[in-house]
C-alpha cells in the first residue's frame, strides 16, 4: 500500500556511501528528505544530485538531513559521485543508499512498474522530527525536480507546525501568511499582533509571525 501524509515513515537499515544507516536512528531529531532517482550515470539524475549538493547548506539551515537512493550498487554510486562533483562544482556530502535488493524502494512504493520495470521513479519524502511523512512527490524519470521548491515547502511545513497559519500560492519565506480557518477573527486579532488584513471573512492575511 502506498504511504500517505501523516503515516510514520517506515524504518529500515541500508548500505550507503557513508556506511550502514538505520533510518530512524540516523534521522534523530532532524527533519529528513529521502529521494529516489532512477539510476546512476544518467543525465537528469546527475544534475539533480549536483543541485542538492549545492543546496546542502540550505537543507542544513533548516535542520533537514538528505538521503538519496537508487537501485544501483555501492560501487556504481562511488564511481558516479566524482562526476557529479566535477559537473556541478560541488561535493556530494550526503549519503546515497545502494538498494540493489529493492528493499527500501518497495517499502516506499518507489517502483512504478507501468512507468519503468527496473528503475525507481523520482519520489521525494519529507519526514518531520516525529518521523511522520509531511510531503510526498512523485515525478517521472524525464523531469528533474525543483529543489528550491522543496526547500520552500520545508519552510512552510516548519512555519505551519508552530503557528496557526497556512501559506498561500507561491508563498516565499518572509511573505504574508494566511490565518487558518479554525481561528476566529476575534481570536486572530489578539493572537497576531502584527496585524490582520481581512480580504474575505475566510481569507485573512497576517505578516509572517516568526520574522
Ligand atoms: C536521467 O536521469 O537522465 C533519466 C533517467 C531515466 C530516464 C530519462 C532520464
Amino acid at each position: 500500500m502506498s504511504l500517505r501524509l501523516g503515516d510514520i515513515a517506515p524504518d529500515f537499515e541500508a548500505n550507503t556511501t557513508q556506511g550502514t544507516i538505520n533510518f530512524h536512528e540516523w534521522l534523530g531529531d532532524s527533519w529528513g528528505m529521502l529521494f529516489s532517482h532512477p539510476s546512476d550515470f544518467t543525465p537528469v539524475c546527475t544534475t539533480e544530485l549536483g543541485k542538492t549538493a549545492l543546496l546542502q547548506g540550505e537543507f542544513e539551515k533548516r535542520n533537514v538531513k538528505v538521503l538519496a537512493i537508487s537501485v544501483d550498487d555501492l560501487d556504481s554510486h562511488n564511481r558516479w559521485i566524482p562526476d557529479i562533483n566535477e559537473l556541478s562544482n560541488t561535493q556530494v556530502n550526503f549519503p546515497l543508499i545502494a538498494d540493489e535488493s529493492r528493499k527500501v524502494a518497495l517499502l516506499y512504493d518507489m517502483l512504478h512498474p507501468n512507468a519503468s520495470e527496473k528503475a525507481t521513479v523520482r519520489s521525494v519524502f519529507i519526514i518531520g522530527p516525529d518521523k511522520k511523512i509531511k510531503l510526498t512527490l512523485t515525478y517521472p524519470a524525464s523531469t528533474g525536480r525543483n529543489f528550491n521548491e522543496i526547500l520552500r515547502v520545508v519552510d512552510s511545513l516548519q512555519l505551519t507546525a508552530n503557528y496557526s497559519v497556512a501559506t498561500p500560492a507561491d508563498w516565499k519565506d518572509g511573505e504574508d501568511v494566511i490565518v487558518v480557518p479554525a481561528v476566529s477573527t476575534e481570536d486572530a486579532q489578539k493572537k497576531f499582533t502584527k496585524g490582520l488584513n481581512i480580504v474575505k471573512p475566510y481569507l485573512r492575511y497576517t505578516p509572517q509571525p516568526n520574522k
